[in-house]
């Protein structure tokens, strides 16, 4: 399964959500049922890397995706060095709600490239509308480990999934200075 270059705005019409499979019953769902209404109704944007073969109803494959939303956080709940020059009230952060890559293409360092877009995507984001962090909630312990892996530390545990986060400011110090490092060494996913 070769996959295209570029992440792009999931399309029902040109994208074949049917197909997608990531091992998850929970986020093949998602992907197929909800991610193109929560975009239609503004809570969330998905982006999906299609692969280059089409299918015979004329739509691409998705070889992986990710699902953005802002959300918030209580300060309590961070590291007191961190907390405690953070405002009383609930701090901003960006959730990645959802990543996941096709069962035929894992483990080929696809979620390592789909996550640092995700990441290039809120660090853009970042510039116009601040948030203090990025969080995401693991479904599993392998999943906790593929987080934390990239820096992601841990928050806590709430129904069976922990919550992780990584501060923006360590985004800063990956896309702000060493942006071109990133993209070379980094990003470059294998065809
Ligand atoms: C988790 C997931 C995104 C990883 O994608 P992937 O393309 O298989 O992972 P990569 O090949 O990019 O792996 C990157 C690194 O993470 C490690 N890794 C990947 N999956 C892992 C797992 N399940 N357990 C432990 N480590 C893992 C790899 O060993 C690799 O490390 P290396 O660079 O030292 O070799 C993918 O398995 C997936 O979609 N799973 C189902 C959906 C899911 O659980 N999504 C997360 C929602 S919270």
């Amino acid at each position: 399964m070769k996959y295209s270059k570029t992440f792009v705005e999931l399309n029902k019409a040109i994208h074949d959500r049917a197909t997608f499979d990531c091992g998850s019953v929970e986020l093949n769902t998602f992907l197929q049922k909800h991610a193109f209404r929560h975009m239609k109704v503004g809570v969330s944007k998905t982006m999906v890397l299609p692969a280059l073969e089409i299918l015979s109803n004329q739509k691409y494959p998705i070889c992986s995706f990710y699902t953005v939303a802002p959300s918030s956080i209580q300060r309590e709940i961070l590291p007191q060095n961190l907390s405690k020059s953070l405002p009383h009230y609930p701090v901003p952060v960006f959730l990645i709600a959802q990543l996941a890559v096709n069962t035929k293409v894992q483990r080929q360092q696809l979620g390592k490239a789909t996550l640092i877009k995700a990441l290039e995507f809120l660090w853009q984001v970042n510039q116009q509308m601040c948030a203090y962090a990025v969080v995401v909630d693991c479904i599993n312990g392998p999943v906790e480990k593929f987080y934390q892996k990239y820096g992601f530390l841990y928050l806590y545990k709430n129904q069976g999934k922990t919550r992780m986060f990584l501060p923006m400011k360590t985004l800063g110090q990956l896309f702000g200075d060493r942006k071109t490092f990133i993209r070379t060494q980094i990003i470059t996913a294998p065809p």
